[in-house]
Parts: structure tokens; C-alpha cells; sequence
């Protein structure tokens, strides 16, 4: 079971690097080059989207896209590009003093330590709303929805929100469920709905792509939980032992490590079980991007 997961997991990182490389090339080519005014902006905006990182929403994107039939297409690489953008938009102002207060990311100095706090918050600011111009090019409305619906106030800003006020608190597991699931997992799951939409995929095939997200969302999150406090800094490229400094209400802090563990493998198993029921569909690519996420060491 072990081996053949780690197993998997290599085969995903090999979907990760190619889904990284189309999104990093098109990227370079959406964002507005230094030399075009305001510069210094335009600079920060490249740095946090180009120093690194594992593309694994726009990977995600894409493999739910293919998995309903969708071709290289304009749409997908949009698509792609505004989750990574969003993404990033969440990590530059994740690691602002006010917030989470972390001087690295992608193994480089943060956003704000090399540009400054204001200038780092107006790149946020710039990559969140670049992204919808882009996502608004694919037409699609829907997309358009399901993208804005799992940043606010009933996605990732609500879980950032609760994920702030809970610090140096004793929280329930639902809390902390709460705070998963909206500031990590909601992003997860609308970059497999999304790609699943722009292939036209049918309303019960969406509903269990959903699921899956979901579920593989928590996974993401719980497992980045553990990392803070098994792993190294020079192995994640972020600081460790960050949120035990900040009173984080996170998996560990609440049920230990192994129970974390035991948890995160549960809620895998349980998020394979909806991709079984997309019957007909070769589900390889996510089963092996969900072996990654709970496998991964960085
Ligand atoms: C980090 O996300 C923030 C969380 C939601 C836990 P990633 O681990 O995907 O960060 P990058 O994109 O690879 O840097
Ligand atoms: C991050 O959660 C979630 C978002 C950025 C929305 P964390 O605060 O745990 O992420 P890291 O550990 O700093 O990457
Ligand atoms: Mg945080
Ligand atoms: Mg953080
Ligand atoms: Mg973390």
C-alpha cells in the first residue's frame, strides 16, 4: 500500500511539473512586464508567482479537464493561470506581519521582507483581481462563480478570518474543520470544479469531482499541519515550527500527530470512494495527485 502510494505520488509529480511549466509560460506572459509603470509592482507580482511552488491547483485544474474529455485549450490555461494567481494572492498576505508574520516562502524571502509591506499588499491585492480579468476571458459564468464563491467571506477569507481569531485559543474540532476547509480546501475544490465545468462535464459527474476536492482539500491542509512540525525549513521553503509559535489552531494542536495522521489517511481513503463513482472515466491522474498530497515532504 505504502510503496505503491509513493509510487504514485512520483508519477503526479511528473504531472505537476508539466501542468507548472504551461501555467509558468503563460504566466510570464500575462503579468505586465518591470518596464511597463508601476514597475516595482509588477516586479513583486512576478516574484511571489515565480519563485516556486507546486502548481498543484492549476494541476488539478487540468487533470479535472481532462478527465471529461477537454483539449489543450485558451479557456483551461486561463483558468489555470487565475488559480495560481489567487493562490499566491492568499500566500503574500498570509505571510504579512499582521497576519501569520513569516519571512519565507518558496524557499526565498517573503513578498513584503524584499518589497516592503505596502507594496506587498497591493501585489496581492493586483494578482486577485488580474485573475478574474483573465477568468472573465473564458466566457464562462459559471467559472466565474464557483471561483469568487470559494474566496470570500463562505471560502478561504472566512477561514483566514476564523484561523486569525482562533490564535492562542482552545478551539473544538469543528472549529478547526472550519478553518480548514474554507481557508484551504474550498480553493482545492473549485480548481477541480472548474476544470470539470470548462470541459462540460455533467451535474452528477460535478457533484462527485466536489466531493473529491473536498475531502482531498482537508487532506492538503492537515498534511501541511504536520509538515509545520516534522519537517525542516530547508525542505518546505517556509518557516517551521510556525504555527505552535502562534498558538495556531491546527490537527496536531488539537488531536496529536498520530492521530493527524491516522485522520489525514481516513479522509484520503474516503475521497477516493467519490472518484469510483465516476464510472467509465480514468481517474489515474487524480488518484495519483491525491497519493502526492498525503505523501508529500514539502
Ligand atoms: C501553502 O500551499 C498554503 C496552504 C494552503 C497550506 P502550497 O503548499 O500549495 O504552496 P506552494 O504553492 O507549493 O508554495
Ligand atoms: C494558509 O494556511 C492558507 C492560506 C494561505 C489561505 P497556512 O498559514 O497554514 O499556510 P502556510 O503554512 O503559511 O503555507
Ligand atoms: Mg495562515
Ligand atoms: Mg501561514
Ligand atoms: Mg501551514
Amino acid at each position: 500500500m505504502i510503496n505503491s502510494m509513493a509510487g504514485m505520488a512520483k508519477e503526479a509529480e511528473a504531472y505537476l511539473e508539466s501542468a507548472g511549466k504551461l501555467t509558468e509560460e503563460s504566466l510570464r506572459n500575462y503579468i505586465p512586464a518591470d518596464s511597463e509603470i508601476p514597475g516595482t509592482l509588477h516586479s513583486a507580482m512576478r516574484y511571489a508567482l515565480l519563485i516556486g511552488g507546486k502548481r498543484l491547483r492549476p494541476a488539478l485544474a487540468m487533470a479535472a479537464y481532462e478527465l471529461f474529455g477537454g483539449k489543450p485549450s485558451e479557456s483551461i490555461r486561463l483558468a489555470m493561470c487565475a488559480l495560481e494567481m489567487l493562490h499566491t494572492f492568499s500566500l503574500i498576505h498570509d505571510d504579512l506581519p499582521c497576519m501569520d508574520d513569516d519571512d519565507f516562502r518558496r524557499g526565498k524571502p517573503s513578498t513584503h521582507k524584499v518589497y516592503g509591506e505596502a507594496i506587498a499588499v497591493l501585489a496581492g491585492d493586483a494578482l486577485c483581481i488580474f485573475a478574474f480579468e483573465l477568468i472573465a476571458r473564458t466566457g464562462n459564468a459559471a467559472v466565474v462563480e464557483e471561483l469568487a464563491h470559494s474566496l470570500g467571506t463562505r471560502g478561504m477569507i472566512g477561514g483566514q478570518v476564523i484561523d486569525v481569531e482562533s490564535e492562542g485559543k482552545t478551539v473544538d474540532l469543528a472549529t478547526v474543520d472550519y478553518i480548514h476547509y474554507h481557508k484551504t480546501a474550498a480553493l482545492i475544490e473549485a480548481s477541480l470544479v472548474i476544470g470539470a465545468l470548462l470541459a462540460n462535464a455533467k451535474k452528477e459527474d460535478l457533484e462527485r469531482i466536489r466531493e473529491f476536492g473536498k475531502g482531498i482539500g482537508l487532506v492538503f491542509q492537515i498534511v501541511d499541519d504536520i509538515l509545520d512540525i516534522e519537517s525542516s525549513t530547508e525542505t518546505l521553503g517556509k518557516s517551521v515550527g510556525s504555527d505552535i509559535k502562534k498558538g495556531k489552531a491546527t490537527y496536531p494542536a488539537i488531536l496529536g500527530l498520530e492521530a493527524s495522521k491516522q485522520k489525514a489517511m481516513e479522509l484520503y481513503s474516503e475521497s477516493l470512494s467519490h472518484l469510483e463513482k465516476l464510472q467509465g472515466k480514468s481517474t489515474n491522474i487524480l488518484r495519483n495527485i491525491a497519493a502526492l498530497i498525503i505523501e508529500r515532504t514539502h
